[in-house]
């Protein structure tokens, strides 16, 4: 591991600064830099990765073991070691194989819980379940983080699925949330589930509490129009949730990986049972190719090795993920959450240092919006900042295909310009041709030079549908994996979250005035001094 790394180093140092472009010449650079999935492809060709790069990074894979931390994540090895757990998400998706963990096949309470959910599911959209005002016409899901992010994603993603009722999301402890959610919303018909791994999550017990105290105003039974998705069951009793309206889930399957199950129910409800379960096959279909595709062919750990090579090899700090793609507008949302929350550890699994850095710093926006606001740091900017684009090949508006040609456009001409840039030779001679001589032409041209040589990646896919967007969120989940087993971390617990909430719990009576400000710092204490005046 340590001579693939030390190669690795070496061969980054050769080939610095060399032109992307420069390795296009031989021919044949756009094939061999890219693989294809179930109508899917990526494309690295506009790496400063070259065929001795790839080798070294593939080996570097297989000396990490890739392969069988893998084959032992899927078999249900406790891989989360700090917290004694598996790691089986992957089973929410692939529940027709038995699965033994501690001697028991996990699957059968899985399959029965997913057969609870599309029964729930029909009930509400048939109207067989009600509300005390009739038929149920808006969802409210309370949840945070991973009992959020993914089910909001994606009932973005799949709006041209949508045939059931309106999805809302609250999660920030912030008030204004609520508040503006539930203003428009009949309580009479609305549908809430509280979502919370834990059910102590202190951002998602409030709002919950305060949509109950919203639907008492106006319905007898409130707890009538509540569900709950939780691994407690006796907290959901504890909150007055029936138990035949509770759907639980395991504590192997990590917060920001448990969209599959049943935290994905508002997006059942949203796009209904088949689609559900056809989003569920397009994530078991990446789950197979990431078993046994070699992994020179391999999406994920492709796009892993590009990942590692930008952040701990070139030194790149911060990938932008660009989704062409308006619905996906959450997406980098999404993946904040994903890969920092699984990445984002100083300490390798042993609880050594790290000896490099830990994942990247994820963020992003829709194009084309994004060209407008932040695209001018990534291209002349002095930091160099990777690129993760993904666009479909159609939309779902057919008579506004002219629109799609022009997104398409957009999205391949960022990473064309990002590739090629433009020289001062070029840009003095477009100044020239506006009349401009001498110290102004000079002066001019030089803002207007682009370096070039700013690396991307594309995937491209068809269209967006629940099997594609299934494709996309495992081949993300797979990718942290493999940085994740690369790095030597653990990429499935979060202890890194834990000391503002501790502190947070802690100032609450500070600023109720119950408690002194003593052993905080100055700034702290001041702070909260300011509050409380
Ligand atoms: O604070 C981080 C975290 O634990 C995430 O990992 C998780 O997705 C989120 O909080 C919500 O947790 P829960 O589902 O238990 O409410």
């Amino acid at each position: 591991m340590n001579q693939s790394w030390d190669a690795l180093k070496d061969h980054q140092a050769a080939v610095e600064g060399r032109p992307i472009l420069d390795l296009f010449a031989e021919g044949g650079r756009a094939a061999d830099f890219s693989a294809t999935v179930d109508g899917m492809m990526l494309d690295y060709a506009k790496t400063n990765i070259d065929a001795r790069g790839r080798a070294l990074l593939l080996d570097l894979a297989e000396k990490a073991g890739v392969a069988e931390k893998r084959d032992a994540m899927f078999a249900g090895v406790k891989i989360n070691e700090t917290e004694g757990r598996a790691v089986l998400h992957t089973a929410l998706r692939n529940m027709d194989k038995p699965l033994l963990v501690d001697g028991q096949d996990v699957t059968v309470a899985l399959r029965e819980t997913h057969a609870r959910l599309r029964a729930f599911a029909d009930d509400v959209l048939s109207g067989r379940f009600a509300g005390q005002g009739g038929k149920i016409t808006d969802v409210v899901n309370i949840g945070i983080g991973g009992s959020d992010l993914g089910p909001a994603m994606a009932v973005l993603a799949l709006a041209p699925f949508h045939d059931g009722p309106r999805c809302h999301f609250v999660s920030n402890v912030d008030g204004a949330h609520a508040a503006d959610i539930l203003r428009g919303l009949n309580p009479a018909t609305t549908l809430v589930i509280v979502a919370s791994k834990t059910f102590t999550t202190i951002e998602t017990m409030t709002n919950a509490e305060t949509v109950r105290a919203w639907m008492a105003r106006e319905v007898a039974e409130p707890a009538a129009q509540f569900a709950a998705v939780s691994t407690s069951a006796e907290k959901t009793a504890a909150f007055g949730i029936p138990a035949e309206r509770v759907f639980g889930f395991e504590d192997w399957v990590g917060g920001r990986y448990s969209m599959w199950g049943p935290i994905g129910l508002s997006l059942m409800l949203a796009i209904g049972p088949e689609r559900f379960d056809d989003f569920l096959r397009g994530g078991a279909a990446m789950d197979a190719h990431f078993c046994s595709a070699p992994f020179a062919e391999n999406l994920p750990v492709l796009l892993a090795l590009v990942g590692i090579w930008h952040n701990q090899f070139c030194g790149y700090a911060t990938r932008a993920v660009l989704p062409y793609d308006q619905r996906l507008s959450r997406l980098p949302a999404y993946l904040q959450q994903l890969e920092m929350e699984s990445n984002g550890k100083r300490v390798a699994m042993d609880g050594s240092d790290l000896p490099y850095h830990s994942g990247p710093v994820v963020w992003g926006e829709p194009g084309t919006n994004g060209q407008h606001a932040f695209y001018q740091l990534i291209h002349q900017g002095t930091r160099v900042i990777p690129c993760e684009f993904l666009v479909a090949k159609r939309g779902h508006e057919p008579d506004l295909a002219h629109q799609h040609l022009l997104l398409v456009s957009n999205c391949l001409a960022q990473s064309e310009a990002l590739l090629r840039g433009r020289s001062l030779a070029q840009a003095t001679e477009i100044m020239a041709k506006k009349g401009l001589t001498g110290v102004e032409l000079d002066r001019q041209a030089r803002h207007r030079v682009f370096p070039g040589n700013r690396p991307s990646t594309t995937l491209a896919y068809d269209q967006l549908t629940p099997f594609v967007l299934g494709q996309i969120i495992a081949l993300y989940e797979h990718r942290v994996f493999v940085e994740g087993v690369i790095l030597g971390l653990n990429s499935y617990d979060q202890w890194g979250v834990e000391l503002g909430k501790e502190l947070a719990l802690a100032l609450q009576p500070v600023l109720e005035g119950k408690a002194g400000t003593e052993g905080k710092d100055g700034s702290t204490a001041q702070l909260a001094a300011w509050f409380r005046s």
